[in-house]
């Protein structure tokens, strides 16, 4: 069977027609051996301007569904996902290139997300606060804000839209998507499911879940367009810099998870057994396309030959290769040659920098058409410079040397991005600074696991160049919605606050 017959089946498993995914102009390539499997149609801009339109008569409805009921639908499409685990699990690796378990645990994830924002639909909570002034009281309410443009990247091609749209839903929000121009089918899947989940509930709004495909172009619209008040957007910090301004010019809202630079220290104390799956896990898995992936590891003098030996044997054993040949495959291809060239240019300008590098060659040249297949890179670096300090999309970790934990932790923050942390060590004086004001400057701080693989149930996002945004978990619905504070005096007299006397005749 091709890889396009496959990917025939699965859509047609989970309900998608033919017609969205073999007319277009835009082919779609699988990087797992770069064949076309599909062809889809991009939006125009005078459809992405309708589908806006249509996306905020669906928040005049929608808003005024009491919140648990619009947690029913987010409820159905959980359970469709659950359905459609294993067959949307492995589309998402034919399009994005992540192993068989990674691909089913995406899907797992945005299983998760729709079960948290079930009960979330419930708890919408505002705050009473007590007033100065007698006889008043005061309130905080949170409010659907409207249409929210979601603009997500290859590498989670259906988690990070889970994320957005069913704290979105369950807020009173419509959701337009723009998923990455390298992962379409599995976005055009998703959308087939959510219109299931819909229609098995009366009364729903249309045009609830909007699916843009596109380019920069359409991206630039769902950005501009006032009708939007808030656009979640994932990807590379270029990208930020481009979408967050022009936001901020017409004082819409962003929530920006951008690139990430993640750290790890291995202290002399560590559990090394547990710090070496931990640390291949998060720096080859996904073959370092997670924004969560490790890229940079602190590991003590006393602990550093045996140590780094050690992840050396990993990264040498690792398998590597087309997963869905081989069954146990560890690690995927990249997405595609621009990846390659800028792995190969990053190492290149380490050497330059005095890196010894283990690892990073191409594998599978022979195949045609053409997939990008690597040995995961370890570049030991006497210090952190070049391309240390900048988000490679690709398996490089960089392994540094300290002696002092002060100094490491210096070090560890002076990258200009701060998404995700580690520290490897069972010292509790150890993994509370880490943990401390003086520690970690990233959004997310851990303790014996790697950077990567976090559960949804926490706020997901980063400081610094990593954008400030946070999705997912806790309070990161607050984002989307809006607040309004009501002070309501239930008295007949009219006492000002601060004291202010205002008295006329
Ligand atoms: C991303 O790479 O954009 O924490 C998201 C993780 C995943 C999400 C990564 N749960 O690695």
């Amino acid at each position: 069977m091709t890889l396009a017959n496959d990917v025939d089946s699965l859509l047609q498993n989970l309900g998608v027609p033919s017609d969205r995914y073999t007319q277009g102009s835009r082919a779609v390539r699988s990087p797992l051996t770069g064949e076309t499997i599909a062809s889809v149609q991009d939006a125009t801009a005078g459809s992405a301007t309708e589908a806006i339109s249509r996306a905020q008569n669906a928040f005049l409805a929608w808003r005024t569904v009491p919140a648990p009921q619009r947690g029913e639908l987010v409820r159905v499409l959980g359970n469709e996902l659950r359905d459609a685990k294993t067959a949307l699990g492995r589309l998402v690796t034919i399009e994005a290139g992540k192993i068989l378990s990674e691909g089913q645990g995406e899907v797992q994830e945005m299983i998760d997300i729709c079960d948290f924002a079930v009960g979330l639909s419930r708890q919408l909570y505002g705050l009473t606060i007590a007033s100065e002034r007698p006889n008043h009281r005061m309130m905080e309410q949170w409010h659907p804000l409207g249409p929210v443009g979601v603009i997500t990247s290859f590498n989670f091609p259906v988690a990070v839209w889970a994320w957005n749209a069913a704290l979105a839903l369950v807020c009173g929000n419509p959701v337009i998507w723009k998923p990455s121009e390298k992962t379409p089918l599995t976005a055009i899947a998703v959308q087939a499911l959510f219109e299931r989940a819909a229609a098995k509930i009366n009364g729903i709004p249309a045009d609830l879940s909007t699916l843009l495909i596109g380019g920069r172009d359409v991206g630039e619209l769902l950005v501009d367009d006032p009708r939007v008040p808030l656009v979640s957007a994932t990807g590379s910090t270029a990208m930020g810099r481009m979408v967050g301004p022009r936001l901020a010019r017409r004082f819409a809202r962003s929530i920006l998870e951008l690139g990430g630079n993640n750290a790890s220290i291995v202290c002399p104390s560590a559990n090394l057994d547990l710090a070496v799956r931990a640390i291949a896990f998060a720096a080859i898995g996904t073959a370092g396309q997670r924004c969560t992936s490790l890229r940079r590891l602190f590991v003590h003098h006393s602990v550093y030959d045996a140590f780094v030996g050690r992840l050396k044997q990993v990264y040498a054993s690792v398998r590597i290769g087309n997963p869905l040949a081989k069954d146990d495959v560890l690690v995927g291809p990249l997405i595609d040659e621009t990846a390659f060239l800028k792995m190969q240019e990053a190492l290149a300008e380490a050497r330059t920098f005095g890196a010894e590098v283990f690892g990073g060659a191409r594998i599978d040249e022979k195949q045609k058409p053409v997939a990008y297949y690597v040995t995961p890179a370890l570049a030991e670096m006497p210090a952190q410079t070049g391309p240390v300090r900048r988000e490679t999309f690709a398996p490089i970790l960089y392994v540094m040397k300290y002696s002092e934990l002060d100094k490491a932790l210096a070090l560890h923050n002076d990258v200009p991005q701060g998404l995700s942390s580690s520290i490897f060590s069972t010292d509790m004086h150890e993994v509370e600074k880490f943990l401390s004001v003086m520690g970690s400057d990233c959004g997310i701080a851990n303790v014996n696991i790697g950077p990567s693989g976090a559960e949804i149930g926490g706020a997901f996002g980063g400081e610094k160049e990593t954008g400030g945004g946070r999705e997912a978990g806790s309070d990161a619905w607050k984002a989307y919605m809006r607040r309004v504070t009501s002070t309501i005096n239930f008295g007949h007299d009219l006492p000002l606050a601060q004291g202010v006397r205002f008295d006329i005749d």
